[in-house]
C-alpha cells in the first residue's frame, strides 16, 4: 500500500528575516541581500531540487508600529521591514525554475478585485500554470492608514467583503472567457472571438465590477487557493474557497492532537459547502533545525536563538495581535483578549495547552523564533521522523518550512531531510504533473476541482447578451 504522501513548501517573505526575529545579525544569514534577483533565483532552485511543491511568499504591506506606539523597533530589528513587492520577483524565479509553484499573498481588503485578477492570470501564464494565491484580509492597522482608509475594517466585516471579493475573481477567472475564445485567425480577421468574451457586470455590497477579464484564460484559470484563516469566521471563509489552508502547530506535546481537533472543527464547515476532507490540504508550519547528532541540532538551536531580539519579537507580536504588550509587566501571563488583529496569535499562548500558562515573556521569546509553529530540532531522521508523526497522527498533508538562516536552513533541508523523505515512502522524487494544481491533486487537475464553488458563480443574465 503506498504510503500517505506529504506536499512542502518553503516558506519566505520579501524582507530580511521574516520569522526569526533579531537572526539578521547572524553571520551566515544572508538576508541583506533579498533585494537582488539572485537571492530569489538561487532560493527557487534550491526548492525545486528538494522537488517541493511551492514556494510560500507571505506578505504585509505596512509597519509593525503597534508596540510602544511606535515604528521603532520594528525599524531597528529589520521586523518583517523594509517590506518590498513579492509578485515582480516571481517571473525572474519561475524563468529559472520548471516545476516550482509560487503561493503568493494578496490581500483582498487592499487590492482591488479587479486588479488582483489581472496580476495572477498574468502570473499564471508567466509560470505555465505554477501560480497559488494566499488570500489574506490583513491585520495592520498601518496598513490600511497608508491605503485610503481611515482605519482597520472590522475582522469579520473584512471577511464579508472578502466574500463578495472571491465572488468577482470567480467570474473574471471562470466565465468571462468562454473556452476557445481566443482565436488568433488571420483568415477570419479575429484574434478574439468577442460573442465569448463577457463582461461579468458584477453589482454587490461592497464592489461594483461591470467589465471583461483583461487576460485571457491561463493554464490553471483560477490559482490554486490558500487561506490561514484560523477564527471561527476565517476557517468557515477557508472550508468554502480553501484548496489549501496554512495553519500552526505551536504545542509540541499536544500538536497531532491540536490538528485533529482543527480539522474535526472543519469538516462539518466544508459539508456545508459539498466539500470533503479530502478537497482540501492542510499544511501546518514548522521551524527545523538540523544537525549531524542530536547533540549538535541542539546546540546550533540554541545558538540561533541567542540571536532573537525581544524587541523586535515584541513588536512582531504586538502587530500579530493588535496588542500593545510594552503596556504589560512581561512576567504576567498571556490572557485572552479580543483583538481586531489576528484573533489566533493569541490563542497559540493560551488555549492550547490547558498544563503551561505562558507569560508575555516567553509567548515574546517563543514567537520571536518561530511565530508560533512547531521547532523540531534534531538529525535528519529525527525530523523525518516527527514530520511522518504530524502526517499520520495530526492527519496534516504537508508544511510550509520556516527560514531561520537565508540559505542554509533550506538547502540543510534540501540535502538532509528531504533524503530521508523519500526513503521512508512518504515524499515525491520527481515531479508528475506541471501546474502548481497538479503538485497538490494529481496530473491532470490543472482547474479548480468540480465541486469547488468558484464554478457555481454565474454571471447575470444580462451580462451574458
Ligand atoms: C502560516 C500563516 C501565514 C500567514 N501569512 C500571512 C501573510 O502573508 N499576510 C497576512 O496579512 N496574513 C498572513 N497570515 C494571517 C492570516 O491570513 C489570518 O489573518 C490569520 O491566520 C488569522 O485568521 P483569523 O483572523 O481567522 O484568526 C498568515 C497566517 C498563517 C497561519
Amino acid at each position: 500500500m503506498t504510503k500517505k504522501q506529504i506536499h512542502l513548501n518553503g516558506f519566505a517573505q520579501h524582507t530580511v528575516s521574516p520569522h526569526a526575529i533579531g537572526l539578521w545579525k547572524h553571520p551566515d544569514h544572508q538576508g541583506s541581500t533579498h533585494a537582488s534577483t539572485d537571492y530569489w533565483v538561487k532560493l527557487a532552485q534550491t526548492l525545486e531540487k528538494g522537488k517541493f511543491d511551492a514556494l510560500f511568499l507571505a506578505d504585509v504591506t505596512g509597519v509593525y508600529d503597534v508596540y510602544e506606539g511606535s515604528n521603532r523597533a520594528a525599524l531597528e530589528q529589520a521586523v518583517q521591514f523594509p517590506a518590498h513587492d513579492p509578485f515582480l520577483i516571481i517571473s525572474a524565479m519561475a524563468h529559472a525554475t520548471e516545476r516550482l509553484g509560487f503561493a503568493l499573498t494578496g490581500s483582498a481588503t487592499y487590492i482591488p478585485p479587479y486588479k488582483l485578477a489581472r496580476q495572477y492570470s498574468t502570473l499564471d501564464h508567466l509560470t505555465n500554470g505554477r501560480i497559488g494565491w494566499n488570500i489574506v484580509t490583513s491585520y495592520l492597522e498601518s496598513e490600511a492608514i497608508n491605503l485610503g482608509l481611515d482605519g482597520m475594517i472590522p475582522h469579520d466585516e473584512r471577511y464579508d467583503r472578502a466574500e463578495e471579493y472571491l465572488d468577482v475573481v470567480y467570474k473574471l477567472w471562470e466565465k468571462s472567457w468562454e473556452e476557445g475564445a481566443l482565436l488568433n485567425d488571420p483568415e477570419a480577421n479575429k484574434y478574439i472571438d468577442s460573442t465569448k468574451v463577457h463582461p461579468i457586470n458584477h453589482e454587490g455590497k461592497y464592489f461594483k465590477v461591470p467589465g471583461v477579464h483583461l487576460v485571457e484564460p491561463s493554464l490553471q484559470r483560477t490559482p490554486v487557493l490558500f487561506q490561514a484563516g484560523a477564527s471561527d469566521r476565517g476557517t468557515s471563509f477557508a472550508a468554502k474557497h480553501a484548496e489549501g489552508i496554512f495553519t500552526n502547530t505551536q504545542n509540541q506535546k499536544n500538536a497531532t492532537a491540536e490538528l485533529r481537533e482543527f480539522i474535526r472543527q472543519l469538516e462539518p464547515k466544508l459539508q456545508k459547502y459539498g466539500r470533503t476532507r479530502q478537497d482540501v490540504k492542510i499544511i501546518p508550519a514548522v521551524v527545523t533545525v538540523v544537525g549531524g547528532t542530536e547533540e549538535e541540532a541542539q546546540k546550533k538551536f540554541q545558538e540561533l536563538r541567542s540571536y532573537v531580539d525581544y524587541d523586535g519579537a515584541a513588536a512582531l507580536l504586538s502587530g500579530h495581535s493588535g496588542i500593545d504588550f510594552s503596556k504589560f509587566d512581561p512576567d504576567s501571563y498571556v490572557e485572552n483578549i479580543e483583538t481586531n488583529a489576528i484573533q489566533s496569535r493569541l490563542n497559540n499562548y493560551t488555549s492550547t495547552d490547558p498544563n503551561h500558562k505562558w507569560t508575555i515573556r516567553e509567548a515574546i521569546q517563543y514567537h520571536g523564533f518561530s511565530l508560533g509553529s512547531e521547532v523540531i530540532v534534531g538529525t535528519p531522521e529525527q525530523i523525518a521522523a516527527r514530520l511522518e508523526e504530524i502526517s499520520v497522527e495530526g492527519d496534516a498533508d504537508g508544511f510550509n518550512i520556516r527560514q531561520t538562516v537565508n540559505p542554509s536552513t533550506l538547502e540543510d533541508f534540501v540535502e538532509t531531510v528531504v533524503p530521508e523523505l523519500q526513503k521512508r515512502g512518504i515524499y515525491r522524487t520527481d515531479y508528475e504533473g506541471e501546474t502548481l494544481r497538479e503538485h497538490y491533486y494529481g496530473k491532470g487537475q490543472q482547474r479548480l476541482q468540480n465541486n469547488h464553488y468558484g464554478h457555481s458563480v454565474q454571471l447575470e443574465k444580462e451580462a451574458l447578451v
